[in-house]
């Protein structure tokens, strides 16, 4: 029997029960709600020691003729893309099946015609336009490997990401609207290109209308490109293990990890949780804010729901613009019924009251939902009462870029729910918690390292270029289990709350931040000797960042603040810019050299009574004086 929807906690714990005892009959009844040119002559091979995971081996597809052709016939004239813009007075674009083939296929026609082919890497840096989700799908039409550079990162950050995975064409845009302001894309893609000589194309759509400059022999307006090319371009017959997409994410050191995504597995899996958590009915309108630069927005704007025939709504802007009720006009304009965002914006909008929401019709919601970062039992409830009017569920869903779908979630009015837990695993996730020795604890109610005992069929393969690093990350902390970074507890009934993450991963408002490649940044400056970057709770952000530094000469001031913010911001972008910047004599250190993160973490947070023994620091006066200039 099928599992694909999952109606009642009965179904949900048959469905859990199946999935475990007998994994490859589960998944296999769960891939043959999908359009397949051949069908897969194993379900799972895998060796987490290597690791390696092979899911539907043998099985050929395309996951474009499964989100958008097999659709055509019943749904070709719904919806499939609601694309509201930035500015609310230009109006909502309704881009329907039909549509979305036709310019998918052109936009695939587009890149073969620049000689792009199976297996090749684009690199898409735009903004949340039609085109970057014709983007993505065009890649897959004709079995191209995407990576989405969130358009929020650097020239340098997008230089190395291009670089990591030898791109050879960028699609961009004349600029992008974000609230009042204007970003100039292309001039960022200009610059990064200087670092990046094995770039052929850039394809530049026209969004802001802005005079840019374009290199001849290798800038095109892609509109005029567009206009030319055919509405019907034969889908590429991938196998199940091709890669589909690489996104990178950051590590807690050395530079970003370019997680390889491949197809089978994850249209099975991403679709399978679209369906379930947010229970999306034929006629419903689903929303997630996220943007497509992050893998909430592959998995939970592009691909999950177009592969249930959805219709997905893609917001340009941000939700201050041009008010602070700018999400609940566009709940209460479209009728969303179920609505996907992040901690990080639920706090900043109750922080401007609840006369925003007040003042529209949100009774369309039927599934409000969480991701991103642990979210605080106030938030939850604002949102749970100001949004949701205590009528709809909130889905509080775990996971990360590396697993390509949600892990641990309450379905929608089935399961459980409780403010700040995740609660449970879907369907073939088997979630353990480790104690310190390295072994798994047996007794219900815990807390420990959060690991995977079992691979599920939308697990990234690899880090693109680096294998070992794959396997030294993520399965060498403990034995042949998938270790996530996160910590987390398990209650009495064995609902799992995530604790935040047990490594040197920061989140700031929803976004992964590795402190080793801000550290590196910093420490660029010709005036700073050494850095250490940590985390502090902050009212919105979730966390902040403080950073302590040395300087080789002198005093700090303002103005070497706003350098090394400035720095920070041209090598990874504005969202790592450090809140609070100490200028110290010296760091604290093991005896072997290591800063000891831990003690400057207890003070950037004010927890100075418990800082446990210094004594065998290697320069245990330093903490005096640091915790004497702490800046509150
Ligand atoms: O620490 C967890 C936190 O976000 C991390 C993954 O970040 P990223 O790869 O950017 O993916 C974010 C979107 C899928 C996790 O290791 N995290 C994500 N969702 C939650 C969460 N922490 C607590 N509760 C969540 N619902």
């Amino acid at each position: 029997m099928s599992h694909y929807h999952i109606t009642s906690k009965e179904q949900y714990k048959q469905a859990y029960q199946e999935s475990v005892e007998n994994p490859e009959e589960f998944w296999s009844s769960i891939a043959e709600n999908f359009q397949w040119n051949k069908k897969w002559d194993t379900v799972l091979n895998f060796d987490f020691s290597k690791p390696e995971i092979n899911w539907f081996q043998g099985a050929k597809l395309n996951i474009t003729e499964n989100c958008i052709d097999r659709h055509l016939f019943e749904r070709g004239n719904k919806t499939a893309l609601l694309f509201e813009p930035n500015n609310p007075s230009e109006g909502a674009e309704h881009i329907t099946y039909q549509q979305l083939h036709d310019r998918v296929c052109k936009m695939a026609n587009v890149l073969k015609n620049q000689g792009i082919k199976k297996g090749d890497r684009v690199c898409l840096y735009l903004p949340m336009i039609p085109e970057l989700a014709i983007s993505v799908l065009a890649c897959a039409r004709i079995g191209a490997i995407h990576t989405v550079v969130f358009a929020g990162f650097s020239a340098s950050a997008l230089a190395a990401r291009i670089l990591d995975c030898d791109c050879t064409l960028v699609i961009t845009s004349d600029g992008a609207f974000r609230g009042s302001k204007t970003i100039d894309l292309k001039g960022i893609v200009d610059k990064a290109l200087k670092d990046c000589p094995d770039v052929k194309t850039i394809l530049v759509a026209k969004r802001i209308y802005a005079e840019i400059t374009l290199t001849e022999g290798r800038d095109y307006w892609l509109q005029p490109l567009l206009d030319k090319a055919e509405t019907i371009c034969k889908p590429e017959v991938m196998d199940a293990e091709d890669p589909l997409f690489i996104l990178y994410t950051s590590g807690s050191t050395g530079k970003p990890k370019g997680m390889v995504h491949t197809t089978a597995g994850y249209m099975v899996y991403s679709a399978f949780t679209f369906k379930n958590v947010f229970q999306y009915e034929e006629e419903d309108v689903y929303w997630c804010t996220a943007d497509i630069g992050w893998i909430t927005g592959h998995s939970y704007i592009v691909y999950g729901p177009l592969a249930n025939g959805a219709t997905s709504v893609m917001f340009e802007g941000v939700p201050s613009h041009p008010d602070y009720g700018r999400f609940w006009d566009i709940v209460e304009k479209h009728k969303v019924n179920q609505f996907y965002t992040a901690p990080t914006a639920i706090r900043a909008l109750a922080k401007q009251g609840a006369k925003w929401p007040k003042s529209y019709d949100l009774s369309s919601l039927k599934v409000l939902g969480t991701v991103g970062e642990p979210i605080n039992e106030e938030a939850w409830h604002w949102y749970d009462e100001q949004i949701g009017k205590g009528n709809c569920p909130i889905v509080d869903t775990w996971w990360q870029t590396e697993n390509g779908g949600i892990l641990i979630t309450s379905l929608p009015g089935i399961t459980r729910q409780i403010p700040t837990y995740a609660t449970l695993p879907m369907p073939g996730i088997q979630p353990c918690l480790m104690d310190e020795k390295g072994e798994e604890i047996t007794t219900t109610e815990a807390s420990g390292k959060l690991c995977i005992k079992f691979p599920w069929p939308s697990i990234a393969r690899t880090i693109w270029g680096n294998h070992d690093r794959y396997r030294d990350t993520y399965f060498s902390a403990f034995k042949n289990k998938y270790f996530t970074g996160d910590g987390a507890l398990r209650n009495a009934e064995g609902l799992y709350r995530i604790t935040g993450r047990v490594d040197d991963v920061i989140i700031v408002s929803g976004h992964n931040l590795g402190t080793a490649p801000i550290e590196d940044a910093i420490d660029e400056h010709p005036n700073v000797s050494e850095s250490a970057i940590v985390g502090f709770p902050h009212d919105i952000k979730g966390n902040a960042l403080y950073g302590f530094v040395t300087l080789v000469d002198g005093e700090g001031s303002e103005k070497l603040k706003k350098e090394i913010n400035n720095l920070i911001s041209e090598k990874i972008g504005p969202i790592a810019k450090l809140d609070k910047i100490q200028f110290t004599e010296g760091l604290p250190k093991t005896r072997s050299g290591k800063i000891m993160r831990r003690i400057l973490r207890k003070i950037a947070s004010n927890e100075t009574d418990s800082l446990g023994d210094i004594s065998t620091l290697l320069n245990p006066e330093v903490v005096e004086n640091i915790i004497k200039e702490r800046l509150s």
